[in-house]
């Protein structure tokens, strides 16, 4: 059996693949494996190792010819032909659920920074501007008694819910449809992305990747949040669109944004967005936490291991495949 890692992952965790199964590896942890040198060594593959950044279309997959297995380090799958996967019987696992409260925290970062201008106040100090303080020296904005607007209430907007009630929010959410057990359970309402836009001091884009959310926030969007509240996306760039954002942002229609996720990846450093004061960026750490990727990495290789024993996935995304 032949196990493709596009990354190379250095964890004891790969003690758990039989002696006899064959690893092959891209030598890099943090560069993309090219195309063509994926295409190549998929075609005899067993199993694939994939994360975020590969793109498995339909041509991968017809280069795929034995793959039995893909299994993805990522909660996350729209890099994934789904549809092509299921057609040719393939489970498609991932791994929700440990990277939850992870990348709610990352949400709450990049909330904190954004409020209390992080970015602009350490800049000024590396500038060697910082001559006095001042009365009103970057003053922000509170959290403790703000409203936060969750836009697509899952298994991270459920955690980053709770752990803004502790922090004394108010919470409201909006999704397809409302959930009356997730109201019931963490006191928090629904409204329609237009009422929740106008309410929240703290805008959260939760909502996967899929061609209903592509661009769900443009300036039209932007435009009716409030002059002094915030947005934060910590989903996939691809809900956002970035023009949009980027005038809002350089009107001071809204006051900051935190962004995780963009819609090329990786940003380059001369995008507008990375001009702006008002701009907090990372580069897709949401669930980079060593605990969290080690059991991420986990998951995936018991997810291939059970999979090329013909069981089923810990977590499968298209259960279709089993019936
Ligand atoms: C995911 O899991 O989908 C994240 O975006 C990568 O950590």
């Amino acid at each position: 059996m032949k196990i493709l890692f596009t990354r190379s992952i250095q964890s004891p965790l790969l003690k758990l693949i039989p002696e006899d199964y064959e690893v092959v590896m891209w030598p890099e942890e943090n560069r993309v494996m090219p195309k063509e040198a994926l295409l190549k060594e998929v075609a005899d593959a067993d199993a694939i190792f994939t994360n975020v950044t590969d793109q498995l279309d339909s041509e991968f997959f017809e280069h795929a010819k034995k793959l039995k297995i893909v299994s993805t380090m990522a909660v996350g799958f729209d890099n994934i032909d789904i549809k092509e996967a299921t057609k040719r019987g393939i489970p498609v696992g991932h791994t929700p659920d440990v990277l939850s409260e992870a990348v709610a925290e990352l949400a709450l970062m990049l909330m904190l920074a954004c409020a209390r201008r992080v970015g602009e106040s350490m800049q000024f100090i590396k500038d060697n501007k910082w001559e006095s303080w001042g009365p009103f020296l970057f003053a922000g904005q509170k959290i403790s008694g703000a409203k936060l607007g969750i836009i697509g209430m899952g298994r991270i907007g459920k955690i980053l819910a709770k752990q803004a009630k502790a922090l004394n929010m108010e919470v409201i959410y909006t999704n397809r449809r409302p959930n009356p057990k997730i109201e019931d359970e963490l006191n928090v309402e629904y409204r329609n992305l237009e009422a929740l836009l106008n309410e929240s001091d703290y805008v959260v884009m939760l909502a996967p990747a899929s061609a209903e959310t592509y661009h769900m926030m443009g300036y039209g969007q932007f435009s009716q949040m409030k002059p002094t509240s915030i947005f934060v996306n910590v989903s996939r760039g691809s809900t956002v669109d970035e023009e949009g954002l980027y005038k809002i942002l350089s009107e001071n229609k809204i006051f900051a944004a935190g962004l995780d996720v963009f819609e090329v990846e990786p940003i380059r450093h001369n995008h507008p967005l990375l001009t702006l004061d008002n701009v907090i960026a990372v580069p897709h750490i949401g669930s980079a936490t060593k605990e969290t990727r080690d059991k991420m990495v986990e998951i995936a290789v018991i997810n291939i291991l059970k999979g090329l024993q013909g069981e089923c996935l810990l977590h499968t995304v298209n259960e279709e495949v089993y019936k």
